[in-house]
């Protein structure tokens, strides 16, 4: 087993010695613990210790002095939609001159323009280029990922999706969870028949799915655009029989009830919260259902950020993600949600780094094992570059502040 010991950490991050710090809740979201002068030690692929350096081991093992430098756990990236095929910069200009991100979804574009590209593109090319994403992400210090489907909308092109997201589980370190989104979009041929399409998704999607083992949890885009809460709630029902929990994309444009219809339902989230009002800011106190926000997705289609502080003070638990996909968020950048996340949502670099790290985790129920650096939890974390302080993060918006990433103990090339 090999044993890997950083020492002279400027700052270690995140640091946990108990069990209650597995997801952070309100005011508990602004205290990040850290730890000065400090050592972590890596035996195989989990955490064996830390300390200060005045209590550093002297252990047979590959040493990387850290001066100067920090070490943070790794992000965890609960909402992307990774595996997609191609770009849409044109609708990035249609944009531009005028025309809105639900305009050019009514006209057929959006993620109907998406799932055309993605039936035309063989398994091969889609994993290649899905890939290469994945790759750039683990550079920017992500270790752990959540993948949707919802750009296939047939049953060959959703399980192809899938199928790509699990040959990148054996392609690479990180840890990644698969979501079955079938109910992104209607495609065109289902245009008039909106049942017809729902009852293909679950019964002729779901069973397959589920007996590939393919997906870990469910997800509807409820939305005018999309789904209504009466179909949202009959989807999250079938994915539930196969043991599909809900983490559902709601309130992005329009307040209709999705917040509500996902915690009857025990959602682990509810991701995009661009819109939110009282009721359901009452329905999420209720309930172990984790926020789960998007900033760069507004950031990208110039809309107006969720509001995170009214959130935190209302005591629930904030989760920060990327949404990486083609039409709303072509970046799978962490550190520049962080930034988002400060600037434009007013959140403090600490909630922020708790948002995207342990709580990130919670919205994957990966928080045992990941989100914060403790004895016996994988040891995926990152080396900075030297900086001169947490805060520094968030605020150099622009530069990628990451040395070096670990992944299970293994140092990415
Ligand atoms: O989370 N809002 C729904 N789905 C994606 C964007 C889909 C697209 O435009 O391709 C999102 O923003
Ligand atoms: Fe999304």
């Amino acid at each position: 087993m090999s044993t890997t010991l950083i020492k002279n950490i400027k700052e270690l991050v995140q640091v946990t010695t108990t069990d209650n710090r597995l997801v952070l809740r309100g005011k508990e979201m602004s205290e990040l613990p850290t730890l000065q002068n400090a050592w972590l030690l890596i035996e195989g692929e989990r955490i064996k210790d830390f300390g200060s350096m005045e209590t550093c081991p002297s252990v047979e093992a590959a040493t990387i002095d850290a001066t100067g430098r920090m070490v943070f756990p790794t992000w965890c990236d609960s909402h992307t939609h990774l595996v997609f095929a191609g770009s849409r910069e044109g609708e990035f200009v249609d944009r531009i001159n005028g025309l809105s991100y639900e305009e050019i979804a009514r006209r057929g574009g959006g993620i109907l323009n998406s799932a055309q590209r993605l039936q035309d593109t063989s398994p091969e090319a889609l994993l290649e280029q899905s890939y290469e994403r994945l790759k750039e992400v683990i550079r920017y210090g992500t270790g752990v990922i959540e993948i949707k489907s919802g750009y296939g909308l047939t049953v060959e092109s959703e399980l192809k999706i899938l199928r790509t997201i699990r040959e990148l589980k054996k392609m690479s370190n990180v840890t990644i969870k698969a979501t079955f989104l079938g109910a992104h979009a209607i495609p065109k041929a289902y245009k008039d028949n909106r049942a017809g399409y729902i009852n293909l998704l679950i019964h002729e999607m779901l069973p397959q799915i589920a007996i590939e083992g393919l997906a870990d949890y469910i997800d509807v885009f409820c939305e005018k655009v999309a789904f209504s809460v009466a179909e949202t709630e009959q989807i999250i029902e079938a994915g539930l029989k196969y043991g599909l929990k809900p983490k559902i994309h709601t309130n992005q444009f329009n307040c209709m009830g999705g917040i509500q219809a996902s915690v009857k339902h025990r959602a682990i989230s509810v991701d995009h919260l661009e819109v939110v009002n009282e009721d359901e800011i009452k329905c999420l106190q209720d309930s172990n259902t984790i926020a789960t926000l998007l900033p760069s997705a507004p950031f990208f289609i110039n809309d107006h950020y969720p509001p995170a502080r009214q959130l935190i003070e209302a005591g629930l638990p904030v989760a920060l993600a990327t949404d990486f996909n083609p039409g709303s968020t072509p970046s799978g950048r962490m550190s520049f949600v962080l930034s988002l996340a400060c600037i434009k949502m007013r959140m403090t670099p600490e909630e922020a780094i708790n948002a995207a790290t342990i709580n990130g985790a919670a919205a994957l129920e990966l928080q045992q094992n990941y989100g914060s650096i403790g004895i016996g939890k994988i040891a995926n974390f990152f080396i900075t570059k030297e900086i001169p302080s947490i805060g520094y993060l968030p605020y150099a918006f622009g530069s990628n502040l990451i040395d070096q990433v670990f992944l299970k103990g293994k140092l990415v090339d």
